[in-house]
């Protein structure tokens, strides 16, 4: 009398079948492009920008190696600062770079408004600010962008240098499921 016989094909063919239908369900993946205008504000009393840290040789640096800035930056609809805020960029940057200006940025965008309002995405990067077009890695998210990935398309769209505010057109790219 054989107790333990091998699982009939049957059995195997329904738990493949269970797999394939879990799949279906996670939804199709989409691309999705957005655009933004990020207000790094580092002057005057509604300043978005604040340095809270530096080396002790952060001031004698050409590149300002070493600083580390937290933001809470509105992204806006256009370069106007006053025009339709689409959402804040939260996080830090950290000057990296001793031969040039060399940012590591490390922040959430939080979606305020439209069919993304209260999801996230994830931005880990690196932003060398005078190249023409920078791009920064998207490696998660929350919401409806919940398992995201993409990438960041920054132009500087203006920059003041007397007060060292600084306006750049942001193009997001990301891929998410619907
Ligand atoms: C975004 O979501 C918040 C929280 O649910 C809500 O209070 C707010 O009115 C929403 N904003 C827009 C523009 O839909």
């Amino acid at each position: 009398m054989a107790s333990s016989s091998p699982p009939s094909t049957s059995i195997l063919f329904f738990i493949y079948l269970l797999l394939l239908v879990s799949t279906i369900k996670a939804g199709d993946e989409v691309e999705t492009h957005i655009q933004v205008y990020f207000h790094d504000i580092v002057y005057g009393p509604k300043y978005t920008a604040v340095r809270v840290a530096s080396a002790s040789t952060t001031n004698i640096s050409p590149t300002g190696f070493g600083a580390v800035v937290v933001i809470d930056d509105p992204l806006t609809e256009s370069p106007d600062v006053s025009s339709k805020l689409i959402g804040r960029a939260q996080g830090m940057y950290a000057l990296a770079s001793e031969e040039e200006y060399g940012l590591l940025m490390a922040m959430n965008l939080a979606f305020v408004d439209g069919e993304f309002n209260g999801s996230t995405l994830a931005v880990l990067g690196r932003n060398a600010v005078f190249s023409e077009v920078r791009e920064m890695p998207i490696v998660g998210g929350s919401g409806r962008f919940r398992l995201a990935r993409g990438y960041v398309l920054a132009k500087t769209n203006k920059f003041d240098l007397i007060t060292g505010d600084t306006i750049v057109e942001w193009n997001i790219h990301v891929l998410h499921y619907s």
